[in-house]
């Protein structure tokens, strides 16, 4: 049954419209800047910073990461964003999420200038995309299940999406970009969370369901439609004594029962997750071109 959507093709095709457009830069003697910055070990941040930096190698994008300890005080930590902020050939700034508890993640990325903030997370861009304004940058995950969505052709105009939780990284602003007044959105966004009363209801109503709460296997085939199109933004570590490392990865949606009721589907590896990639590099791309 092939109802999946691709992300690691639609990440293809965008990191090849990156790549012409960091050519173009490098004629007018601008190579883009990207600084990725990780507090502390946490196993999953590095895997993802890892990823990044390959790829934005690969695509001609400068890339630097400060690795700094978890009992770095926020304050250094602030230092360091204001050398970055200051400096003119770093367009783009990542702070990865998640930062230790002694740390207020709200005065992190209220720290980056809002034209360096490529993941989006600042109150202004945040602010932005609110506005309809497209000056801003939008987070990189919810701008990438938004083009899987745009470049799989799914119509848009007048569905019913219900998004499954509502974080600021995923949830919020995928509710926010699919409302927008746009022939690219149009939606009308039902956004669930834990005090919802019957989640199930919602979901079946659903032409889209885009599945961001974090919790293992949550979606169940009997709260999916006939025809729906299934976006998987979940990525939960569970136990699995089958394995050699004692676990693995899944998704917010249990795909094998929900698979066969979905026109479309993401698969989990290989949807959303290098899309979220694809997105912060054509970010960085664009702070290049507005900063030179
Ligand atoms: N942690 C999980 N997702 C993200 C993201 O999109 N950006 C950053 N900075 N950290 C994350």
């Amino acid at each position: 049954m092939n109802n999946l959507i691709d992300g690691r093709a639609i990440a293809a095709d965008i990191h090849q419209e990156t790549l012409v457009r960091v050519s173009a830069l490098k004629h007018r003697g601008v190579q883009p800047g990207l600084a990725f910055i990780r507090v502390g070990e946490d196993p999953a941040s590095q895997v993802y910073v890892g990823m990044k930096e390959k790829k934005a190698l690969e695509l001609g994008i400068l890339s630097h990461t400060t690795v700094l300890p978890e009992k770095t005080t926020q304050a250094e930590l602030l230092a360091l964003i204001a050398r970055l902020n200051a400096d003119p050939l770093c367009h783009g700034i990542l702070v990865q999420a998640p930062l230790p508890r002694h740390m207020d993640s709200a005065v992190i990325y209220s720290a980056v200038l809002p034209g360096k903030d490529v993941d989006g997370f600042h109150p202004v861009n945040v602010g932005r995309l609110m506005l309809g304004d497209a000056g801003g940058f939008l987070p990189c995950t919810p701008a990438g299940v938004h083009e899987l969505l745009v470049r799989s052709r799914v119509p848009l105009q007048g569905a019913e999406v219900v998004v499954l939780g509502r974080g600021n990284i995923v949830g919020k602003p995928m509710a926010s970009i699919l409302i927008q007044k746009s022939p690219r959105a149009n939606c009308t966004v039902t956004l669930c969370h834990s005090a919802t009363r019957d989640i199930a209801a919602h979901c079946r109503r659903a032409d889209i369901l885009i599945a961001a709460m974090g919790m293992p296997e949550f979606l169940r085939a009997d709260m999916v439609r006939d025809g729906a199109v299934v976006i998987d933004v979940g990525v939960n570590r569970i136990s699995d004594s089958s394995r050699p490392t004692g676990t693995r990865l899944v998704g917010d949606v249990a795909f094998a029962e929900v698979q066969p009721k979905c026109l479309w589907i993401t698969p989990n590896p290989g949807g959303v997750g290098p899309m979220t990639i694809a997105m912060l590099l054509a970010n960085t791309v664009t702070a290049a071109e507005r900063q030179t």
